[in-house]
C-alpha cells in the first residue's frame, strides 16, 4: 500500500473545513491520507479543541508575538512556521480559515503544494467579507473557490468552485451559512482531485 499522503492544515479560528476535511479522511472518502499536524497562529483558536478531540497533533505559532512597534514582522513569522512545515515534510498544505497572507518565504517554499477554501466565486470579491461583497453588489449567487495559494491575495489558479443561491433578505450571516456545507464538499473533493494527480 502507498504511503499515506501527508496533509498540514492550518487555521485560525473555528475549524469547520479542518474538522470536515478530518471526517473525510476517517471515512476514507479523502482515501490514505492522514492530518500530520494543525497549525494556528491563534493560541485561542476553537481548531485548537477539535484536533485535540480528533487526536490531531497541533502546534502553534503566535503570530501576535510577532507585532513590532512598524506593525507585523512577516519575514521573521514566516522563517518560524517554514521551519516548522520542513519538519513536517506536508505532501500538501491546507489553508483553512488561516487569517494571514502567505508570503514569498513560504509560498516560493513549496509550489503548487499549498491550497486555500474563500468564500467567493474568484476572481469577484477577494479579501475578507467575500459573502458580503456579493450581497452589497446585488448577486444572484455566489460561491466558493478552491484554489493554489501564490504571493498574491486570493489569486492563484482554481482548483474548484461551487455556487449557492443568493435569496432577498439574506444578510452575511445567513448566506456564510448556506456557503459553509457547499465549502467543506468543495475542499474534500478539490482535495481528492489534487491527491490523485500526485505520483
Ligand atoms: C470559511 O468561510 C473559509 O472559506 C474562509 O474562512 C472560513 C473558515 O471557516 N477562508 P472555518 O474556520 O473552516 O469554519
Amino acid at each position: 500500500m502507498a504511503l499515506k499522503k501527508r496533509l498540514v492544515v492550518l487555521a485560525s479560528g473555528r475549524g469547520s473545513n479542518f474538522c470536515a476535511i478530518s471526517d473525510a479522511i476517517n471515512k476514507k472518502i479523502i482515501p490514505n491520507a492522514e492530518i500530520a499536524a494543525l497549525i494556528s497562529n491563534k493560541r485561542t483558536a476553537s481548531v485548537l479543541n477539535e484536533a485535540k478531540l480528533r487526536n490531531i497533533p497541533s502546534l502553534i505559532i503566535e503570530s501576535k508575538l510577532f507585532r513590532t512597534s512598524v506593525g507585523f514582522d512577516r519575514q521573521s513569522y514566516e522563517i518560524k512556521l517554514l521551519e516548522l512545515l520542513k519538519e513536517l515534510k506536508p505532501d500538501l498544505i491546507l489553508l483553512a480559515g488561516y487569517m494571514l497572507v502567505l508570503g514569498k518565504t513560504i509560498v516560493n517554499s513549496f509550489p503548487n503544494k499549498i491550497l486555500n477554501i474563500h468564500p467567493s466565486l474568484l476572481p469577484k470579491y477577494r479579501g475578507l467579507h467575500a459573502q458580503r461583497q456579493a450581497i452589497e453588489n446585488g448577486d444572484t449567487h455566489t460561491g466558493c473557490t478552491v484554489h493554489w495559494v501564490t504571493e498574491g491575495l486570493d489569486e492563484g489558479n482554481p482548483v474548484l468552485q461551487a455556487s449557492v443561491p443568493i435569496f432577498p433578505g439574506d444578510t452575511e450571516s445567513t448566506l456564510s451559512e448556506r456557503l459553509l456545507p457547499v465549502e467543506h464538499k468543495t475542499y474534500i473533493e478539490a482535495v481528492n482531485i489534487v491527491l490523485k494527480k500526485m505520483v
